[in-house]
């Protein structure tokens, strides 16, 4: 049997997928690389990988492992509350029309709820939500629109009712709302990033980051950012040197791009 080091399978991943493994935490990383190879049936990374390359689906289906999609609608509800009560009274201030980028947003979950805020907040006011996603099987899903029960637990019972219609056991966004977001593929580490955004949301994407990695997409959201701009990240997450970074903390996981004017 041949020997392939993680070195090695990172680079032709890289080469083959273009998404640098080496940005995500190497234990983490590795864990869930093994996880894949047994899931595989395959006797060594190195079959593993033979293959990935004879078989494209196979490389696809690896990528959708390593990239976790759990997701629902208004995760941590508490968060949400505070965004709908406070962080987006203040940017419609500012602004009547808001460009809003859920950058890591899975099946969908994350921008149909900013979506469901937005029409319920200003109805009628076009916004523009883009949804982005690495993991080209998750966006297919995203915009087929179609949830579990379980999906939707953290949301409210009357707006579930206003804006999904049960099918069997299935959620299906009505359209209205599903026409809100647009969804597009795009790699947090290689790709160019959105521009003039009010609102960004980035939650649980960059938990499997490395520290370097963390930093260089903290300095892209920034730039991405108008000033007074809103950053929304996860639970568990925090940004190292925010104020260097040009960020101010409003309340834990949110943080506002520093405004030279104000
Ligand atoms: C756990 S989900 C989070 C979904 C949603 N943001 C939430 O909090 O419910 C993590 C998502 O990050 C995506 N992801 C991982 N690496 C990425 C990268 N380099 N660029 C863009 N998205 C990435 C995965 O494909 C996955 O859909």
């Amino acid at each position: 049997m041949q020997e392939m080091d993680y070195g090695l399978f990172r680079r032709r991943v890289m080469q083959a997928a273009g998404i640098d493994l080496g940005c995500y935490k190497e234990n983490q990383m590795k864990r869930r690389l093994t996880a894949a190879l047994t899931r595989s049936g395959h006797a060594s990374l190195f079959d593993y990988w033979q293959a990935m390359e004879a078989e494209p689906a196979l490389l696809r289906d690896f990528v959708d492992f390593v990239t976790i999609n759990v997701s629902s609608f208004f995760r941590n509800r508490e968060k949400y509350d505070e965004l709908a009560g406070s962080v987006l009274p203040g940017l419609l201030k500012a602004r009547r029309s808001l460009k809003i980028w859920s950058a890591g947003c899975s099946t969908g979950q994350e921008p149909y709820s900013i979506a469901i805020i937005l029409s319920e907040h200003t109805p009628g006011v076009r916004h523009r939500i883009i949804g982005t996603d690495i993991n080209a099987s998750a966006l297919r899903l995203a915009r087929e629109a179609v949830y579990t029960r379980d999906d939707v637990k953290e949301v409210k019972p009357e707006l579930v009712q206003k804006y999904f219609t049960v099918d069997g056991d299935k959620l299906r966004l009505k359209d209205p709302v599903r026409q809100m977001v647009e969804f597009r593929p795009h790699n947090l580490l290689a790709d160019s990033y959105e521009q003039d955004c009010d609102l960004i949301l980035c939650r649980n994407v960059m938990i499997y980051f490395t520290d370097e990695a963390k930093a260089r997409v903290f300095r892209g959201f920034h730039a991405s950012l108008r000033p007074g701009g809103v950053l929304f990240i996860g639970g568990t997450e925090t940004i190292m040197a925010a104020p260097e970074l040009g960020f101010e903390l409003i309340s834990p996981f949110f943080y506002r791009k520093r405004d030279p004017a104000a």
